[in-house]
């Protein structure tokens, strides 16, 4: 009897000892994975966003395409090179600049914000209805990596959308909004 419910109570405490370690396992799976997802993902040069806005250059300078269509577009080489044929020529940042100009090749910049390609978004209508650059992606003017400031989920979309005017909302919060 006695020995009985010692190995009871010895085989209940070795279960709690395998949950609680379960739940540790996975909470940590989630925060690295969290802190995976809102890296800045390495990059070809080192481009620094807080360099050029402390030069007091426009985010639309660069990314132009974003008030009349659906990308914000990253600019080309030779946008670069508008500014890089006479700025900084002999840092070694700009000598490797100069030298995909030379070759024709364009730069692969990593996505900091991967987007799932069965979600439309467009940044027209955001930019028309005065959403500003930050309130979505940070304050990458203070980054010299970019990174994602949040991840861009359904429900990040939504919070924002069920906040609209309430005649908006119905069509705001349709899936055939954002799932064409
Ligand atoms: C001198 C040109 C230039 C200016 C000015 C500029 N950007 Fe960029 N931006 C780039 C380049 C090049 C990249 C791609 C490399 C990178 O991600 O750092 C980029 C990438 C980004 C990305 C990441 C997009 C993605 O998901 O891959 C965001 C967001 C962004 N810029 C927002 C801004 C905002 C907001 C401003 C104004 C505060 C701004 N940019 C000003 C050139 C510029
Ligand atoms: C309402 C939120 C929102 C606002 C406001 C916004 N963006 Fe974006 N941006 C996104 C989302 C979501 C993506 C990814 C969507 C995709 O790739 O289809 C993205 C992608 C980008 C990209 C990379 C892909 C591309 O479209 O070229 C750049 C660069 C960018 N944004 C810059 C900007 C700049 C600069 C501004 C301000 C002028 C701005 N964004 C305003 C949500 C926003
Ligand atoms: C409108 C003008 C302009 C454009 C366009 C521009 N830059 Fe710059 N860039 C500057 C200025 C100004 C500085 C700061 C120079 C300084 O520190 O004296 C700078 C600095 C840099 C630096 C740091 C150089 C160093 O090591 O000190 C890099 C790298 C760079 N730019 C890359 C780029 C790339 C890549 C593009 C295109 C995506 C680009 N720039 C587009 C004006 C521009
Ligand atoms: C910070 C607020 C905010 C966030 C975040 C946001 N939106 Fe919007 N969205 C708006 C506003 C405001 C409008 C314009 C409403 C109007 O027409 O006046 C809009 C309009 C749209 C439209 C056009 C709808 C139509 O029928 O005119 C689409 C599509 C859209 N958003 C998709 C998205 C997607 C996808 C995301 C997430 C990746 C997103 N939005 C995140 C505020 C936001
Ligand atoms: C404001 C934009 C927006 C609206 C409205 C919206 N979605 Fe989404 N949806 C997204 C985005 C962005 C994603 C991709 C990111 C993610 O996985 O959450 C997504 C992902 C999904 C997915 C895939 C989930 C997954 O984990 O892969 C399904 C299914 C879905 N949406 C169904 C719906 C349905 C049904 C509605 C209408 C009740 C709806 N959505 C309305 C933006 C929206």
């Amino acid at each position: 009897m006695k020995d009985d419910s010692g190995s009871d109570r010895s085989r209940w405490i070795r279960w709690l000892v395998i949950g609680v370690g379960l739940v540790v396992v996975v909470v940590i799976a989630v925060l690295l994975s969290r802190r995976a997802a809102l890296a800045a993902p390495p990059q070809p040069l080192p481009f620094s966003h807080r360099r050029h806005d402390q030069s007091g250059i426009q985010c639309l300078y660069c990314h132009s395409d974003a008030l009349r269509s659906d990308i914000a577009g990253i600019p080309s080489v030779q946008k670069c090179m508008g500014c890089h044929s006479s700025i900084a020529t002999d840092r070694p940042a700009i000598v490797e600049l100069t030298g995909y100009w030379e070759r024709q090749e364009p730069i692969l910049w990593q996505r900091v914000s991967p987007s799932a390609d069965f979600v439309f978004f467009s940044h027209q209508p955001h930019l028309a209805a005065a959403v500003s650059c930050e309130t979505c992606h940070g304050d990458v003017g203070s980054m010299d990596a970019a990174r994602p400031a949040t991840i861009m989920d359904m429900g990040w979309c939504l919070d924002c959308h069920l906040q609209q005017p309430a005649e908006k909302v119905g069509r705001l919060a349709d899936c055939m909004a954002c799932h064409k």
